[in-house]
């Protein structure tokens, strides 16, 4: 099968041309992957590796799916690439299955354009939504996060997701990009009740009125700024980089304030979109009733075995943009093969009910952390859904006292060895299996949608063993 490679020679280029991520030169550690399947990422001496960060969350139906894999190589055949002028019918078709098959019921989703990436189709929205209200603020929230792109980093709120630089010495050093725009977004506060920005406690806090204290915050803000200002608030269903699943009165609450502000509704479903928290996507597991006005998509629409992303509009929006000439394109929006990924995707993912898998999966896999987070003093809260799960690591129960004061303020400089997330992340790999973390006292957990049982209970094993050495260190 295929060339014979030199992993000496690769790991040689690898240190000497790549500029690295998360890390520095030094700190980097040679990780080669040969090949992939399905829930496994497999290194040239044939270790198997465990994914239960699903590569960054978001190869839903797992690695090599035979529909996907049919599907790309037609399409390689029979196209190569034509650019986004030229109808293909997998473009035609993948817009079809999302609008109609997916989200017809729902009565709100009208058009789509594709993208290439996330970000992009953050970018992508933010400018719809200005371009239609004529309004420059878009309002974000607190450990959010949208990409790097220059307009969706604006709406980063993750101190660590703003793409700065973090020194590895003792000093501490940090700098964000000089001249990065913000200027166009502002922040309003989280729904995360575990460690509640405003200081109230849930579900308490849901006697303070009819909005819950974050809601009501959050649309003081966007009147301050003025609603002739404000073209939308974005929102995650649940936040992916800062880890956080929002109460259920959350979003069903901010969906019933942009329809009284008469401002735009912006679903950012990049990672939670296509099945993760076991809807096809996240937002409905808030309500089937929520209609956004825009919404975003990646990851998940190819399972990422080729990158595109997508923006999807309701009618209004569709409507007004059918009048007029957009002059915007991006040279490989809605390339044949990426389309040709994505309709093999969606079929297998319908044909399959792969959301219900996810959402069956998380039943299961929900139950075995939350044993974890019984047995474990370090533990603090397990929250989640289908195959998106939050694990706080604290110091104390009872107090809720952090490993890393700054928790998702952390700039990620200095000495990183006693962040719990690392230390966990270390003791699984172990045991052959990947957990993720995107801040330092916050496991991120998920596999493919299609996972076994017999993989979930070999990373619940490997996380027990884990933990068994953080509460030591306590
Ligand atoms: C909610 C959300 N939006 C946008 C993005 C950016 O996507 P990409 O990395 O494909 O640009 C991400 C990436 O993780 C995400 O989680």
């Amino acid at each position: 099968m295929g060339k014979a490679i030199d992993w000496n020679k690769i790991e040689e280029w690898n240190d000497k041309y790549l500029i690295k991520c998360f890390c520095t030169k030094d700190e980097y550690q040679w990780t080669p992957i040969e090949r992939t399947e399905g829930d496994y990422l497999i290194m040239p001496d044939g270790t198997r590796l465990l994914d239960f960060f699903n590569q960054l969350y978001c190869v839903n139906v797992g690695q090599k799916n035979p529909k996907v894999v049919e599907y790309v190589k037609e399409a390689l055949e029979r196209y190569g690439f034509v650019w986004d002028i030229y109808t293909t019918d997998y473009k035609a078709k993948v817009a079809k299955i999302i609008i109609e098959d997916i989200l017809g019921e729902y009565g709100w989703a009208a058009k789509i354009r594709y993208t290439n990436t996330g970000g992009e189709s953050v970018e992508v929205a933010s400018m719809i939504a200005r371009l239609y209200t004529g309004k420059p603020l878009i309002a974000t929230r607190e450990h959010a996060y949208h990409g790097v792109t220059g307009g969706a980093v604006a709406l980063n709120r993750v101190y660590a997701g703003r793409s700065h630089l973090s020194g590895a010495g003792p000093d501490k050093f940090v700098r964000q990009v000089p001249g990065q725009n913000s200027g166009n977004a502002f922040v309003c506060p989280t729904p995360f009740c575990y460690r509640c920005s405003l200081g109230h406690s849930y579900p308490e806090c849901k006697s303070c009125g009819s909005q819950l204290p974050c809601v009501l915050a959050t649309e003081r803000m966007i009147l301050n700024h003025g609603l002739d200002q404000v073209a939308a608030i974005i929102t995650e269903p649940a936040f992916g980089a800062g880890t956080i699943m929002p109460p259920d009165e959350y979003l069903p609450q901010i969906y019933e304030m942009t329809r009284r502000l008469g401002i735009l509704w912006i679903v950012d479903e990049v990672l939670m979109g296509f099945g993760r928290l076991g809807e096809w996507f996240g937002h409905q597991k808030y309500g089937k009733h929520l209609k956004p006005d825009i919404m975003t998509v990646a990851k998940g629409i190819t399972s990422s075995q080729i990158p595109c992303g997508a923006v999807i509009v309701n009618k209004e929006i569709a409507d007004f943009m059918d009048t007029m000439r957009w002059n915007h394109v991006s040279t490989f929006s809605g390339h044949p093969i990426a389309l040709a990924a994505a309709q093999g995707n969606l079929e297998y993912m319908i044909e399959n009910n792969v959301p219900e898998m996810a959402k069956k999966a998380g039943e299961y896999f929900g139950a075995k952390l939350k044993e974890l987070e019984a047995k474990h003093k370090t533990v603090g809260l397990v929250a989640g859904a289908g195959m998106f799960w939050q694990v706080e690591l604290v110091k104390n129960k009872e107090t809720k006292e952090p490993f890393v004061k700054d928790d998702r303020y952390t700039g990620f400089a200095g000495d990183l060895s006693a962040n719990p997330t690392g230390i966990i992340l270390s003791k699984c790999i172990e045991k052959g299996v990947l957990l993720g973390g995107f801040v330092p006292n916050t496991l991120r957990i998920g596999a493919s949608l299609t996972v076994s049982k017999a993989d979930m209970d070999k990373a619940i094993d490997a996380l027990d063993y884990a933990l068994d050495y953080l509460d030591t260190l306590v």
